[in-house]
């Protein structure tokens, strides 16, 4: 496949108004890095502002709300991010399906809602720690992929899906190649199982503690189609070496 790597930042609750300057900064460097696709997903409350100051890169949410409006105090809808300027979002992240007990059938419904919106979506699997241990990794990633993912008309040229090891995010730990290559190659059998041959051409990111340092190793690994990256996202600095890595990853 030759598609371009796609490199996203996920902000995850951090980041006011002084952290536009790191934006600025990630998109200058995008306009010269073109082999790469970079993207951001500050929180809703930076997503205007950095659509209007970032204007090379693509921007998106973290999460929407599956319904268009209505009374859910606190919720942000689909429609609503990409009138802000979102081109995409992000949905299923493991903090929110551990922290709010959000199910898959959830999780489609917001994939589901961001497409009807227009927007392309990220859609996060991986498994624990536990399931790992007992050997259920496959089957989780694969279970959790089944019910997540939209099935409505022309939804699979809309979706990124993200494998994040649960037990990798933020914990400085990241999964083998050789895990990443066999998880990789195990979700895109499962998509081209649900879409058809357009499943060959989704892009799988992995995420989990991709940092400058691993980025060129994980990038480089089969199927491996991009990151979506969290602590190292957030400063130009960082990020620009996982970017960097995305823009040799085809010359070595
Ligand atoms: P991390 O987060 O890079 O800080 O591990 C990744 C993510 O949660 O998307």
């Amino acid at each position: 496949m030759t598609t371009r790597p796609f490199i996203v930042g996920n902000w995850k609750m951090h980041g006011t108004r002084s952290m536009l300057s790191e934006a600025r900064a990630i998109d200058r460097a995008a306009e010269r890095l073109i082999k790469v696709e970079v993207a951001l997903a500050p929180p809703f409350t930076l997503i205007h502002a950095v659509h209007k100051e970032a204007g090379l890169i693509a921007v998106g949410a973290q999460d929407c709300h599956p319904a268009d409006g209505g009374a859910h105090t606190g919720d942000v809808s689909a429609i609503m991010v990409k009138d802000a300027g979102a081109s995409f979002t992000i949905v299923g992240h493991s903090e929110r399906r551990a922290g709010y007990g959000e199910t898959n059938a959830l999780v489609k419904a917001k994939a589901e809602a961001a497409i009807a919106a227009g927007m392309s979506v990220i859609v996060c699997v991986g498994e624990t720690e536990d399931d790992r241990a007992a050997g259920k990794h496959v089957d989780v990633v694969t279970r959790q992929l089944k019910g997540s993912l939209p099935d409505s008309d022309g939804a699979a040229e809309r979706i990124t899906v993200a494998y994040e090891p649960v037990w990798a995010i933020g914990t400085g730990n990241t999964a083998t190649t050789d895990d990443i290559a066999a998880m990789h190659a195990a979700i895109r059998a499962k998509l081209v199982a649900l879409y058809g041959e357009v499943g060959e051409a989704i892009r799988i990111l992995y995420g989990g503690s991709v940092n400058a340092g691993n980025a060129a190793e994980i990038l480089t690994t089969p199927d491996v189609g991009g990151a979506l990256v969290g602590g190292a996202s957030l400063t130009a600095e960082s990020f620009l070496g996982i970017i960097v890595a995305a823009a040799e990853r085809d010359e070595a």
